[in-house]
């Protein structure tokens, strides 16, 4: 069964990116797999009213069942009403890397969806994107394409090492896909192992500085595409104190080093307009959980362990919101 997303209360991309780039901050853009995830986030945002794109990943799309995810996408808009937020909602499909899955994405209620050819040669990134485009704006979707290869996992696509976008190509790319934003590489990666320490240095109290990401590319970038939306994916931070609780609560996470939030929050004031964040989520929920079985070893009702990560996920998305991105309050 088709639905269009404005049925669902949904918007597209395109609003939210113009006032991002004029307001100089960024959208969050979090994924979601489950109920407590898609909660933390609709509560995060309601209590800062930060507008939100929902991110679903084709990974998500198995592990929760494509109909299912559907309805709790409409679901999450009218919770958000029901909190007396106002602010807007996209659902985006996440890292597509066929049409047939962003027509099927489009087909069920998505706002927006990224087609992710970069791993593939630039004229045929170029068609598949614009292959995408063409039936997306049909239904006025937006469609987030990518440029440059980022290393790290990227659900079907696996990369082990990072190409920075090359500013020369973006103009022509822009223009041959009329694609509405585009995911540069600049120096992030997936996963909550981003650097390893031989490539960081060591400040004062011993914390890890990783490499900087190429602001460089990012200005040039800006240059030849002025007002056009930037998207950065592979942004979490990795907070050290969500990774010690998790080893001292029995996890084995070790050197496990993100992108600085100083840096991400210097990317949201530039054309940067969406930051995708995944692994703060993930790790935010297992420190809670581990913390939850060594404190309670004889808790069992699940709600005694989600119900604590979701409260933990809900403050980590307020903070990004506030300290990180600079959405609350903005539209
Ligand atoms: O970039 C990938 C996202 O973090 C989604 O991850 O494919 O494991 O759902 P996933
Ligand atoms: P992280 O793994 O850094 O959270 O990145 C998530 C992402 O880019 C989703 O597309
Ligand atoms: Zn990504």
């Amino acid at each position: 069964m088709s639905v269009h997303y404005k049925e669902l209360g949904l918007e597209n991309t395109r609003e939210m990116f113009k006032k991002a780039m004029a307001g100089k901050y960024a959208i969050p853009a979090y994924n979601f797999n489950n109920m407590e995830q898609l909660q933390a986030i609709i509560q995060a945002c309601a209590e800062t009213g930060s507008p939100v794109i929902l991110q679903v990943s084709s990974g998500a799309r198995k592990y929760a069942n494509q109909t299912l995810l559907r309805y709790m996408a409409q679901g999450a808009v009218q919770f958000a009403r029901e909190l007396g937020g106002k602010f807007p909602i996209a659902v985006h499909l996440d890292h597509g890397d066929t049409f047939e899955l962003c027509k099927d994405c489009i087909d069920m209620g998505f706002s927006s969806v990224m087609i992710d050819a970069s791993h593939h040669s630039f004229d045929e990134n170029i068609a598949l994107t614009k292959k995408v485009v063409d039936y997306a704006h049909q239904f006025d979707v937006t469609v987030e394409a990518e440029l440059g290869v980022l290393a790290g996992i990227e659900d079907e696509v696996v990369a082990e090492e990072s190409t920075y976008t090359r500013p020369e190509e973006v103009i022509e790319f822009v223009e041959r896909t009329g694609c509405d934003s585009l995911a540069i590489s600049i120096g992030t990666s997936h996963g909550a192992f981003k650097f390893t320490p031989e490539q960081c240095t060591q400040d004062e109290n011993g914390k890890m500085v990783p490499p900087p990401l190429k602001f460089d590319v990012l200005e040039e970038i800006e240059k030849k595409l002025p007002g056009f939306p930037i998207v950065l994916h592979g942004s979490s931070s990795v907070p050290r104190d969500l990774v010690d609780l998790i080893n001292v609560n029995g996890g084995v996470l070790k050197k496990a080093i993100g992108i600085p939030e100083e840096q991400l929050r210097k990317a949201a004031t530039s054309a940067v307009c969406k930051i995708n964040i995944d692994s703060d989520g993930r790790l935010a929920m297992t420190a809670a959980v581990r913390k939850v079985f060594n404190d309670s070893p004889e808790a069992f009702d699940p709600r005694k362990y989600l119900g604590p990560a979701r409260e933990a996920l809900k403050e980590l998305y307020k903070h990004k919101i506030n300290n990180v991105l600079g959405s609350a309050n903005q539209y």
